[in-house]
């Protein structure tokens, strides 16, 4: 039995429950002071607070002083496009001659690009660069993280990526979810004949993934120039009917229904929101779905930032907050960087922000029974960070601000 404690922790802030919270409840987080987590077999045992222990420190394999520094769960990143061939820095110079990410994609660009850069690829090629990017997240502090296929269209290509992220949640430290995402660009072949594309992917890509237990999640670009509400809704409902839980990229470039349709068939979340109008947030309140926003790509859009503070007080959705690491519109995976944003352009409090990124995205990603808080009886994920508060840590933007992160109670 490895046992690992944490003492010495200034504070230890934390949601609390395996649900996800909404409203008032998005800002409150226990916080317990001079407190310790006892972990065996990677599951909390005991925590205790002013100074108690919760166990002889002679009885454990290893003992990690906090120092007097917060101590927060893991941080669960909720949208990511983790696996990819290439790159896009060729796309900054167009941007800043005034092309939009649509006009790219239209052209040819655009997804389009990482589309054949993925195709060309080779498994190992993909899995070491996704490896790469993982070790990099923990480090960030990010102990579970979600991941789209989608640069593939194709059942081969779309089956190597996630290949490469079954394997990557064997081998890694990092507890993946995996989202199957072919329905995430129009190929030059499909345009005009969507729907023959979108039947393509209910006949034959779902079932093989479905049988191959490849994702437990579908995910489809619900946008103008990509696939429209009605072509969404075929593909959601077949989708439903193979298991796979519902996600949907609505509301990022142009509002044409993708949130309202999102709520509509209770999907499990809605994610980017950057233009949702009041239907769609009246929707997924109503659906009980997550709202996924993705602040660091409006920052890199040079777009305007998803009227979080309204989901919040006027609506009560239960939000998160992520990174949506991808080539194209957020090349990074700094999920502290998400938390800064999340701070001075959705105007979250440092409750609301730690609620953002652990519990209310574990919910979005079908774990918020196993991670998420710290609790007795979760998995123990923890970071130890560099500051104080979650003031100081919302405050800071640019620096690493995790000294120490702990996956299923292993230092990593
Ligand atoms: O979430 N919007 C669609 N998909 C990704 C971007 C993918 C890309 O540009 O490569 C997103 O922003
Ligand atoms: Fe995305």
């Amino acid at each position: 039995m490895a046992k690992l404690l944490v003492k010495n922790i200034g504070t230890l802030q934390t949601p609390v429950g395996s649900f996800s919270h909404r409203g008032a409840q998005q800002g409150e987080n226990i916080k317990l002071h001079d407190a310790a987590v006892l972990i065996e077999d990677g599951i909390i045992k005991a925590i205790t607070e002013e100074g108690k222990l919760p166990c002889d420190e002679a009885e454990v394999d290893t003992i990690l002083d906090a120092e007097g520094k917060l101590v927060t769960p893991g941080l669960v990143e909720g949208h990511t496009h983790l696996v990819f061939g290439g790159y896009r820095q060729n796309e900054i110079p167009l941007k800043l001659k005034g092309a939009g990410y649509l006009d790219i994609l239209r052209a040819g660009g655009g997804i389009m690009d990482t589309v054949r850069k993925t195709r060309e690829a080779d498994f190992q090629e993909l899995y070491d660069k996704t490896e790469g990017f993982l070790d990099e997240m923990m480090c960030l502090g990010v102990t579970t993280c979600e991941a789209k296929s989608g640069y593939g269209l194709n059942l081969e290509t779309e089956v190597k990526m996630l290949e490469v992220l079954k394997k990557l949640n064997e081998d890694h430290p990092m507890d993946i979810v995996s989202t199957f995402m072919p329905a995430h660009a129009v190929e030059a072949q499909w345009k005009g004949k969507e729907m023959d594309y979108i039947n393509l992917c209910c006949e034959e890509m779902m079932p093989y993934v479905k049988e191959h237990e490849l994702a437990e999640f579908i995910d489809i670009f619900t946008e103008d120039s990509v696939f429209n509400v009605e072509q969404s809704k075929v593909y959601l409902e077949k989708a439903r009917e193979f298991g796979f839980g519902l996600k949907i990229h609505a509301d990022e470039i142009e509002a044409i229904g993708g949130s309202v349709l999102a709520g509509e068939m209770k999907a499990i979340s809605a994610e980017h929101l950057i233009v949702i109008d009041d239907a769609g947030m009246e929707a997924l309140a109503k659906g009980g779905t997550t709202a996924m926003c993705l602040p660091a790509t409006s920052f890199y859009l040079g777009a305007t930032f998803a009227p979080v503070r309204r989901m919040i007080d006027e609506y009560g959705i239960p939000v998160a907050i992520a990174s949506d690491f991808n080539p194209g519109s957020c090349p990074s995976l700094n999920l502290q960087f998400v938390m800064n944003l999340g701070y001075l352009k959705y105007r979250m409090t440092p409750e609301e922000i730690l609620t953002a990124v652990t519990i209310n995205p574990a919910c979005g990603i079908g774990r918020g029974d196993k991670v998420g808080t710290l609790e007795v009886g979760k998995q123990g994920d923890l970071v130890i960070w560099d500051a104080p508060n979650m003031e100081m840590l919302c405050y800071r933007f640019g620096s690493n601000m995790a000294l120490q992160t702990v996956k299923k109670g292993e230092l990593v």
